[in-house]
């Protein structure tokens, strides 16, 4: 690459606008694909269960559903869901092997991209990175209907770039009073510094829908008196058993455990993912991969 040619824009070089120009072309011809980003906050209050065993439910329902793991630094659905993934994501930013290729097919016909275990210099992609992704999606012999990103915890810019290009942005939380704060800072930066508005709130290990429920007032009282939000409750899905007895036997808790109340309102949430898609057009066709998002390119966040 000629370093005496100047950076345009931060972040954006001769090389990312070739990847641009790419890719732009191949969204022009792309099916339309949902985007869900799912996101917490603080770690451990079930991201990684709820995106695989949604994922199941869904493709049950015949959507064709891919996974893609962008906790980079610590992935995990792999594991969750008994994989053994031979390369990652971190070798298609290396560029020694194409998005095809890292595909690892889970349980009811998922498609599962694995993230890299441990390597902590991707827990923030650069532009071009993230282009060179994009690019690779749109290169797929199939690509799916649904697309869950599976995001890391806190607010790495990683987070933050799935979270503004993703078509639904799903925040889970629990009711435990850290869960609350983290996922407060993380819409928080979303809200006041990239204009996100709307978010999806999901509350896991709930004791009772009306615990569900208070978790959600709770938290949107306070962002109601302090950011401009619109915030959509989605549902709960309750502190169950069957979820680590699953975890154990590295299943979906739909799979292995299908009539578990924590099973069953999994499935509940299936037609609500459906309807998101009617709710406002998916302009171009991909907006995670289209020219909508070539503006979203974020700064690392020290
Ligand atoms: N609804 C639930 N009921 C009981 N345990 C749960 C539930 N959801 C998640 N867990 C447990 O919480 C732990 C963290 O879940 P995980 O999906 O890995 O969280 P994250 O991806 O947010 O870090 C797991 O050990 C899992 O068994
Ligand atoms: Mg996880």
């Amino acid at each position: 690459m000629n370093t005496e040619r100047k950076v345009v824009t931060p972040m954006i070089t001769d090389q990312a606008s070739g990847l641009r120009a790419t890719a732009g072309t191949h969204a022009l011809r792309s099916p339309r694909v949902q985007v869900i980003a799912v996101s917490s906050g603080k770690g451990g209050v079930g991201k990684t269960n709820i995106v695989a065993n949604l994922a199941v439910a869904c493709a049950r329902a015949g959507r064709h559903v891919m996974v893609m793991d962008a906790d980079l630094a610590l992935g995990n659905v792999d594991i969750l869901l008994g994989l053994a993934p031979t390369h990652t994501i971190e070798d298609v930013l290396a560029r020694t092997k194409s998005l095809e290729d890292i595909i690892v097919p889970g349980p009811a016909g998922i498609d599962i991209l694995p993230a890299a275990s441990g390597a902590q210099e991707l827990t923030h992609l650069t532009y071009e990175q993230q282009l060179h992704l994009q690019n690779e999606f749109l290169k797929l012999r199939r690509i799916p209907d649904l697309l869950f990103i599976d995001c890391a915890a806190g607010v790495s810019s990683n987070v933050l770039y799935f979270s503004l290009v993703a078509h639904d942005s799903v925040v889970v939380i629990s009711p435990d009073p850290a869960s609350l704060t983290d996922a407060y800072a993380t819409v928080k930066i979303l809200s006041t510094r990239y204009q996100q508005r709307r978010f999806r709130f999901l509350v896991n290990m709930a004791r009772s829908a009306q615990e569900g429920s208070e978790v959600f007032r709770k938290f949107s009282m306070v962002t109601d008196r302090f950011l401009d939000l619109s915030l959509d409750y989605m549902g709960w899905i309750p502190l169950d058993p069957a979820v680590p007895l699953a975890v154990a036997r590295q299943r979906a808790v739909v799979e292995a455990y299908p009539k578990a109340p924590s099973s069953r309102a999994f499935c509940r949430l299936v037609p609500h993912l459906d309807r998101w898609r009617s709710e406002r057009p998916m302009y171009g066709g991909l907006h995670l991969f289209g020219p909508a998002s070539w503006g979203a390119a974020l700064e690392p966040i020290a």
